[in-house]
């Protein structure tokens, strides 16, 4: 890309808020089932890989890490406004609590092509979302995550697992083009 990269939120701050959302979800989970319910958090790859990392830490309860592969956006910045299902194979997760982590909700359309299979194809008790970047301006379906770490505007923003054509993922901070 022809522009500058800047920084939006810093590492530093980045991992602080990833902290005190790990608080919040601890929170919710402790007062609905107790911290000894075994949880089993789906990380969205590839975009949710750093979050994942990063959040998982910082989680009390037991638990189960598993991964799904998912793609709408393919090159460019544009979703196509269809869900590419590469990898979807969980184990049995009836009567599970899901935690479904991902870097970023858009418009929405995979994270509620996922919701609706959690729901009605492998019967989890409890699905909740956990999102790094909350963009609801770019909301196009009715879906909101549980928990999110920053809110983002209109920006097309890279780093932490983020891409622009599979490049700047590594970056350690949320960055965006000017
Ligand atoms: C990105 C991102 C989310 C999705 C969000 O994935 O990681 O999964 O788009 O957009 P939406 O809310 O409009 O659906 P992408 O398809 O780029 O695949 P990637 O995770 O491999 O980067």
């Amino acid at each position: 890309m022809d522009k500058e990269l800047k920084i939006l939120v810093d590492s530093e701050k980045l991992i602080a808020r990833i902290k005190e959302l790990a608080d919040e979800i601890n929170g919710y989970y402790e007062k609905n089932y107790g911290l000894n319910e075994e949880l089993t958090i789906v990380c969205v790859l590839k975009g949710a890989v750093m979050f994942f990392a990063e959040l998982s830490k910082y989680l009390n309860m037991p638990t189960c890490m598993e991964f799904v592969s998912l793609s709408s956006y393919g090159a460019g910045e544009k979703s196509s406004g269809k869900v590419s299902a590469l990898n979807l194979s969980l184990p049995p997760l009836e009567n599970k609590n899901v935690l479904v982590v991902e870097d970023i909700m858009d418009t929405g359309l995979t994270l509620k092509f996922l919701l609706d299979f959690m729901k009605t194809k492998c019967k989890a008790k409890d699905v909740k979302l956990a999102v790094m970047c909350d963009k609801k301006c770019a909301r196009k379906y009715d879906i909101s995550p549980d928990f999110y770490a920053i809110d983002v505007d209109d920006k097309f923003i890279v780093g932490f697992g983020l891409d622009y054509n599979e490049n700047y993922r590594n970056i350690p901070y949320i960055g965006y083009f000017e």
